[in-house]
């Protein structure tokens, strides 16, 4: 059986789609091919409306799924042919789907994720695997984080502990420890870039802070971090998981005091949220010796330099490091679970999210 499988990732960022080609014949796995294809302007703002309760969302939410497996399915294309490869030759793509809601508490939790994977098998001729997050879900989990289990598979040494950390919309970590007999925990940490860049669009009108350097020139208002840090997300004990949800424009409405301080003061304010939170977690597991950050806050200097400042006593390095660049880690880890639901393998981990036990997860659609 063919060890190439596709990998399909669209985070809580919604900046856009990250698809790679991965062969997993070899160790390490290879990178065949990458690329990221723009989510439009339109269609973002139809994502992002979904993300709250609405009028007709069943139509509009039906609609954009058929769009969205559309984009999917031509992206898919597009790299099959920059690398030359035929689609027969593919095993099977793995596709998170765009999250629109993320409910992981309450009597009747659920996650919705759309992207319809029937018309991406379709449009390919690929066996599509989608739908991971609601079978963690059932089985009692949060349905997130779901990458630790491949962070697991690449990044754990026996040598020193270590913590994979990402940060996309939502920061998420994976505590790896050294000592194989300890389980593997992790959870989402809060906010990772995304209330900045909700903060740089409604002040700088661009989509994030490149490199920081808005983030930068302002200065950290203790004051308004505390009340930040103060939220309860903070104090919850894991399993837990998050979303744009909960962090977003109504959450930062919510302190009087973001309205009258600078907003390169708010910029810095809010990437010390990201670092603070992030480094408590990390500070709290105890396992710190090494921090491999992936995900696009990596090409973030400012709040790079910021977070190895605050955890002086460890090691923070873009997973570049080890080989593989930050913003493919998710793309490949769907690539990676697809693969695991191929040969019947559990995708999850339940100690990070939970679940009563591990299961193979996602739903199969036949090329
Ligand atoms: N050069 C850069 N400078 C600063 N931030 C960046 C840069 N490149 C990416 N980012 C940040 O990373 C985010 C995308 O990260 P990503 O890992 O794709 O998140 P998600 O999984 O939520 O889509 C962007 O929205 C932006 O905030
Ligand atoms: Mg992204």
């Amino acid at each position: 059986m063919s060890e190439l499988y596709i990998g399909l990732m669209s985070g809580t960022s919604m900046d856009a789609l990250d698809a790679v080609l991965v062969d997993f014949s070899t160790t390490p796995m290879k990178l065949i091919a990458s690329n990221t294809f723009p989510i439009s302007k339109d269609i973002k703002e139809k994502l992002v409306a979904l993300c709250t309760p609405g009028d007709d969302e069943i139509d509009r939410m039906s609609q954009l799924d058929n769009q969205l497996g559309l984009l999917f399915a031509d992206a898919v294309n597009t790299l099959l042919n920059t690398a030359n490869i035929s689609n027969k030759q593919i095993n099977a793509i793995g596709s998170h789907g765009q999250t629109i809601r993320h409910m992981p508490t309450g009597n009747y939790p659920y996650t919705l994720q759309i992207g319809n994977p029937s018309v991406i098998s379709e449009q390919t001729g690929i066996t599509t695997i989608a739908d991971f997050r609601r079978r963690d879900m059932a089985a009692g989990g949060q349905g997130a984080p779901l990458a630790p289990a491949f962070h697991n598979a690449v990044f754990r040494s026996e040598h020193q502990d270590r913590i994979a950390l990402n940060i996309g919309g939502i920061a998420n970590i994976t505590i790896l420890p050294a000592d194989k007999s300890k389980p593997v925990t992790g959870f989402d940490t809060g906010p990772g870039n995304g209330l900045m860049d909700v903060w740089c669009l409604q002040y700088q009108n661009e989509p994030f802070d490149e490199e920081g350097q808005w983030a930068a020139t302002g200065k950290v208002q203790d004051n308004l971090l505390k009340q930040f840090l103060a939220d309860p997300y903070f104090k919850m004990a894991s399993p837990k998981s998050t979303g744009r949800e909960y962090f977003n424009p109504d959450w930062l409405d919510q302190f009087s005091e973001i309205k009258n301080a600078k907003p390169e003061d708010v910029q810095a304010t809010l990437c010390a949220l990201t670092v603070e939170s992030i480094a408590q977690d990390i500070e709290h597991s105890g396992a710190s010796q090494e921090v491999i950050v992936c995900g696009g806050g990596a090409h973030n200097n400012y709040l790079m330099g910021q977070l190895s400042k605050r955890l002086s006593g460890c090691q923070i390095k873009s997973s570049a490091a080890l080989g593989i660049e930050p913003d493919w880690i998710e793309a490949i880890a769907f690539a990676w679970l697809a693969r695991q639901t191929r040969n019947n393998l559990p995708g999850n981990i339940a100690s990070v999210t939970g679940a009563q036990h591990d299961a193979v997860l996602g739903a199969i659609y036949p090329a």
